[in-house]
């Protein structure tokens, strides 16, 4: 499995400019970002990271939620996109960073007290879940809270681009399994959104996308 196939950064980049033009993605964002919203805890996340923000669909609506917004991506295509939303909506509290969650050593540079990780349709295209899940719990402070949401398990058939390196969703039992071994605990699953869209054999379907919930435990 090549890795670097995998985190296409090309393909990201030569999305990023008609990324929110799509309609059936800015409802996904908007279902997403209110789930993401209602999971928080009650005190608003001090230091909040979103990996795979994209052009900042989900990031710009969680934004006003958090005291400070660090938001990752490995394209810096997306990132210049939400950079410019930014700029142009006087957001103050969200960062932009450029990093690569399937090489270990960037992220190993992040830092290790987020109290809020959140995340949307990323997942799947990061190869080594379970390593994944690992490095990221070691950035989360004791007490934190994790939010992410994917694709449930899918036929095969979500991406346009049959060449596309990705996880054709997730089994939720099999997440919950990964997310415990990784360490975190009261793993909850709610729907967040359903996206009706043609597959890549034009056929209408119904993917229904998940909200995991869980805690990395005090001690
Ligand atoms: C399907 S898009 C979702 C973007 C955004 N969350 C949204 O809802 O519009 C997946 C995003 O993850 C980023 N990504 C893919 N692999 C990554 C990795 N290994 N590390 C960081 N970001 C990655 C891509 O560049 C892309 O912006």
């Amino acid at each position: 499995m090549s890795e670097k196939n995998w985190t296409d950064t090309e393909r990201f980049d030569s999305k990023a400019a008609e990324w929110d033009a799509n309609a059936v993605r800015a409802a996904l964002a908007d279902a997403v970002a209110r789930a993401i919203i209602a999971h928080m805890p009650v005190a608003k996340p001090a230091n909040a990271l979103e990996f795979g923000c994209g052009t900042g669909l989900v990031t710009t609506r969680i934004a006003p939620h958090c005291a400070r917004l660090t938001a990752v991506d490995s394209s810096r295509e997306m990132l210049r996109m939400l950079a410019e939303k930014i700029a142009a909506s006087s957001i103050a509290n969200v960062t932009p960073l450029h990093l690569d969650f399937s090489r270990p050593e960037e992220a190993a540079g992040l830092e290790r007290d987020y109290d809020f990780v959140c995340s949307s349709m990323t997942l799947h295209h990061i190869p080594d879940t379970a390593s994944f899940l690992c490095e990221l719990i070691g950035h989360i402070s004791p007490g934190g809270t994790l939010a992410i949401a994917d694709l449930d398990a899918e036929d095969g058939l979500f991406h346009d681009d049959a060449t596309e390196k990705v996880h054709h969703g997730f089994d939720r039992a099999a997440l919950q399994t990964l997310l415990e071994s990784a360490g975190f605990a009261g793993v909850s699953f709610m729907t967040a959104h359903v996206i009706e869209k043609k597959n890549r054999e034009g056929n209408l379907k119904s993917y229904p996308v998940f909200l995991v919930t869980a805690l990395k435990p005090k001690a």
